[in-house]
């Protein structure tokens, strides 16, 4: 027996909602072509929870690394990052289908090395799917997954975790060539045996050609509105950052309302207007 024990009746973040259904593979898979797939970044527990009852997919990106972390890039993210992540929002939801995206340098070496990653999300976190990056040459991974009941997202297009040989962010598609390569790639990990396709960064005709070429939802991050489906990275939607990419839409500006918030606590304190006797335990009787 652990000797170590929460009580979580006292957690701030304890949720005890009624469990609601959650969306499984299939139901995903069978979106196609049908109302939009609703898909955002979760990262925490306390945002998993806001966000579950209005998402259909809630994605453990390994944008993390960026957004949490401050790092450079997806590169340096690491398993253990991704699983410690993708614990915390599967604790936090209820409803949503949970995907947690396999780190750079898990699952590229062969399909035995991305089973064994993969089967170690799915074990460490309850998470239900992986994502990985790449086209025709994963697709073998993705076969090898599929077949072993992991059930895996793949990811084409502008795919961050190949910063360093893209040279960049950049849309992809804009020559003949890459777009005719972009399409491969797409029907190449559908073929596999995927149940949704990331399609980040391309130029929007080549999203809707995507989406009309394969038979499982696309879910669009700078694609077109004619994806199957919509991801967007939480905090670039909540207005964290001033630097967002073009596809970015901001429904809130978070970063103004903390600042202006902590500048109004950093002034009481200051001026000793904080903490007062309704902050504060008094003698009793
Ligand atoms: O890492 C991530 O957040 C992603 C999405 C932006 C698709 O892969």
């Amino acid at each position: 027996m652990s000797t170590f024990q929460i009580d979580t009746a006292t957690s701030r973040a304890n949720p005890t909602p009624a469990p609601m259904k959650r969306l499984t593979v299939p139901a995903i898979r069978n979106a196609k072509g049908k109302d939009p797939i609703v898909v955002l970044t979760a990262y925490t527990i306390r945002m998993a929870q806001i966000l579950d009852p209005h998402c259909d997919m809630l994605l453990v990106g390994d944008s993390l690394g960026q957004v949490l972390y401050g790092l450079p890039s997806s590169v340096p993210v690491s398993l253990d990052m991704m699983i410690a992540h993708g614990a915390a929002v599967v604790r936090g939801s209820y409803h949503s289908l949970v995907v947690i995206d396999m780190p750079f340098g898990s699952y590229e070496e062969s399909p035995q090395q991305a089973f064994r990653s993969a089967a170690r999300i799915m074990k460490e976190t309850g998470a239900a799917a992986v994502k990985l990056e790449g086209g025709e040459a994963m697709a073998e991974t993705v076969a090898f997954l599929a077949a072993r009941g992991i059930p895996v997202v793949g990811h084409v297009g502008l795919t961050p975790q190949a910063v360093n040989a893209l040279g960049g962010y950049g849309a992809r598609g804009r020559s003949q060539e890459e777009y005719a390569k972009l399409i491969g790639d797409a029907k190449a990990i559908a073929g596999a045996g995927a149940f949704a396709l990331v399609v980040e960064g391309v130029i929007e005709p080549l999203a809707i050609e995507m989406t009309r070429a394969i038979d499982i939802p696309t879910i669009g991050i700078g694609g077109s509105k004619e994806c199957d489906g919509q991801v967007l990275v939480i905090d670039d939607m909540l207005g964290m950052f001033d630097r967002v990419p073009r596809f970015v839409k901001k429904y809130a500006e978070l970063a103004e309302q903390i600042d202006s918030a902590v500048g109004q606590y950093a002034a009481d304190v200051r001026s000793r207007a904080f903490p007062t006797i309704e902050q504060t335990y008094q003698p009793k009787g």
